[in-house]
């Protein structure tokens, strides 16, 4: 249990709320398993049809919290078994995922978008994947989605070079449906969770399920993305990198 992840039902649409605002919604390892339980749990007879994710004014995610990352590193563990079952649950969500970013969207905050069906994005939101600059590599099976969707060098630029996206960018790459003004990002993607929820559900599992193929490829490569991460985690980069950010106000 953890009051740093809302969970909330309206009707069909589960709302998921990360709210960690001191921390910009670092994700820690009692975060992850709260979501992921919320979409592991809208599934079968649920009748949740749609599953929203959101953050707060200012920030949908600074990504993995940096010092459970050190942490980790430390101890010569991977990425954790929490996120690992968030990574999964994402691949193999039975219900659509709706996002609605605004400010930050670091690591996990942004490679979530391309597990989401749909996403808004604020003209504040600003995407970051900074993995090969902290020493890491990209996760959540972004290896493998990303390039299909903005192709190769695009996706480079984005997960390797660590480019940042602004809202207007990540919807030209594919990665957002639609920009909207930060105030109205939530009820944009609110609008659109309630007409997907809206749809015969039979219909929409049927057609999700042969648009997004087998969810094992992508759980492969998470995996695969998995075992590398370990590595890198304990590399000294890594370690330097970490030391670095907390260290940057003193
Ligand atoms: N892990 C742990 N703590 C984090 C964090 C993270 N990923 N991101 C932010 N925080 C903490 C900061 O340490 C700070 O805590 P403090 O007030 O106790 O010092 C607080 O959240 C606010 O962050 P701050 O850096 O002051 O906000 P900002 O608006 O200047 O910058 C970010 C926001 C997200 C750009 C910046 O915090 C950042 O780069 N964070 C790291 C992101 C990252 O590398 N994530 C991992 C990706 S794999």
């Amino acid at each position: 249990m953890t009051d740093h992840v809302i969970v909330t039902d309206e009707g069909p649409i589960r709302l998921i709320r990360m709210n960690r605002p001191e921390k910009k919604n670092a994700l820690t390892s009692a975060m992850y398993d709260a979501m992921a339980e919320a979409i592991e749990t809208a599934s079968g007879t649920s009748p949740i049809r749609c599953v929203l994710i959101c953050g707060g004014p200012g920030a949908f995610s600074a990504g993995n919290d940096l010092g459970d990352f050190m942490k980790a590193a430390t101890g010569g563990e991977g990425l954790g078994n929490a996120v690992l079952r968030f990574l999964y649950a994402l691949a193999r969500a039975e219900r659509p995922l709706v996002a609605a970013v605004t400010g930050v969207a670091v690591g996990i905050g942004t490679t979530m978008m391309l597990h989401c069906d749909y996403a808004v994005a604020a003209s504040d939101a600003r995407f970051s994947t900074p993995f090969v600059a902290l020493g890491l590599i990209p996760e959540a099976a972004s290896s493998l989605i990303a390039p299909r969707l903005m192709g190769h060098r695009r996706a480079f630029e984005l997960l390797v070079m660590g480019k940042p996206l602004s809202g207007e960018e990540a919807q030209a790459a594919g990665l957002v449906n639609q920009v909207a003004p930060a105030g109205e990002v939530e009820e944009q993607a609110m609008m659109a969770a309630q007409a997907i929820a809206a749809l015969p559900p039979e219909g929409v599992a049927i057609s999700r399920r042969l648009m997004k193929g087998t969810p094992e490829e992508i759980v492969r490569r998470m995996d695969e993305e998995s075992s590398e991460f370990r590595q890198r985690l304990s590399s000294t980069e890594a370690r330097e990198a970490f030391a670095a950010f907390f260290a940057r106000k003193k």
